[in-house]
């Protein structure tokens, strides 16, 4: 469809384009039916308040930076936590990193722990310690994108701006039948144009978290509940009897499989930890010292080598204990687990520090590290 024609409705097969919304009162239907379901569907979460109450827009900031890619039900412990040490903005600020990293520890994409700390930082420096409303300086913050800025806006302080999120995505996508792969360039341009034309002046925030909400909850990606939907009426997924088809998912890329080789190097009971580099995969946590370069095939000998040069220690032995496989984004890690005792040699200064197992709390660690640490006590 040309993008200089302004079609109103929604053509069956393609979707709205990116240049043309959806009809006029097909949104004023939509708003209208989302926000009483909301009304009275909402989950009582504890960074929702009360309809008279206003909200505390650093702790939408953090709910929302602990909420990408991550489901409700596991934030909750970690937001509970992480409001009670770092009460403001201020207390964010001020705290070293490590210890924004050990509440984050277990949550996963430590880059946005990293970020939210910085987040602070650049708040107390440049805002007074307040969280701006406007999207453009919340677009400023490290680690705030279009998604957190328009959430950010939107509830805390009520500013009509649009959110996409995968929840979102896949409810537009069923309403207006999108069926092309939903990372396309113009596919994300059409659902953000749409986003926006939805997002109504009045009760924006209610309104954003109300679509997330159906999307959570009704419009699941698997087995979604079409008949308790407030917008089955407005379907054209449904209609077309193509809910299960769409949103196509992104064609995603194989991973690519590495092999990290941890080495648990027992010495009097105690074990080495060393601090990640401050760049990359979990940075500045704490594991348990890890062969990042060698294939699977890694030996003995050839892990004895290397903790020598690297440690100043000599290991005796050097045994396999366990496989174990961790996905990313983008990578496939295969961790093996490898047990070293029987030292000799000086530890060097400044590249790790021996903790019994049960002695951990103090060092962020993530999880398949975490787990390793698990293997060990068990064995
Ligand atoms: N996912 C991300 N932000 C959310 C919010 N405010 N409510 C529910 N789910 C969410």
């Amino acid at each position: 469809m040309p993008k200089t024609s302004p079609p109103t409705t929604c053509d069956a097969t393609t979707g709205p384009t990116a240049g043309s919304p959806g009809s006029p009162s097909k949104t004023r239907s939509v708003r209208r039916r989302l926000l009483a379901w909301y009304d009275t569907h909402r989950r009582r979460l504890p960074w929702r308040v009360k309809p008279d109450e206003t909200p505390d827009p650093y702790r939408v900031l953090v709910s929302e930076a602990m909420l990408q890619q991550t489901q409700v039900a596991t934030v909750l412990p970690y937001y509970g936590r992480f409001i009670e040490a770092f009460p403001t903005v201020r207390d964010l600020a001020e705290a070293d990193e490590q210890a924004v990293l050990r509440l984050w520890q277990g949550l996963g994409y430590y880059r946005r722990a990293r970020n939210l700390h910085a987040a602070a930082r650049v708040l107390v420096a440049e805002y007074g310690g307040r969280v701006p409303g406007d999207v453009t300086d919340l677009l400023s913050l490290p680690g705030v994108g279009r998604y957190t800025a328009g959430a950010v806006a939107s509830i805390a302080f009520g500013r009509a701006a649009p959110i996409l999120d995968g929840n979102v995505a896949r409810v537009l996508s069923r309403v207006y039948l999108i069926d092309q792969p939903i990372d396309g360039t113009d596919t994300r341009k059409t659902l953000w144009r749409l986003a926006e034309d939805w997002v109504p002046v009045r009760r924006p925030g209610d309104f954003n978290q109300a679509v997330m909400e159906l999307g959570a909850l009704i419009c699941t990606k698997a087995n979604p509940s079409c008949g308790d939907c407030p917008l089955s009426g407005e379907c054209e997924a449904l209609r077309a009897g193509r809910v299960s088809e769409v949103p196509v998912p992104a064609k995603r890329k194989r991973p690519v499989t590495v092999h990290h080789h941890i080495i648990a190097i027992e010495r009097r009971g105690q074990f080495l930890f060393e601090q990640r580099p401050t760049e990359g995969l979990w940075s500045n946590m704490w594991q348990m010292p890890t062969a990042e370069e060698v294939t699977a095939q890694a030996k003995a000998a050839a892990l004895r080598a290397w903790i020598k040069s690297r440690f100043g220690l000599v290991a005796r032995v050097v045994k396999p204990l366990r496989l174990f496989t961790h996905q990313t984004t983008h990578r496939s890690i295969e961790f093996h687990l490898w047990h070293a005792s029987a030292m000799s040699g000086r530890l060097r200064p400044r590249v790790g520090v021996w903790r019994s197992l049960g002695k951990l709390d103090d060092l962020p660690i993530a999880n398949p590290q975490r787990k390793a640490v698990a293997v060990l006590k068990e064995s």
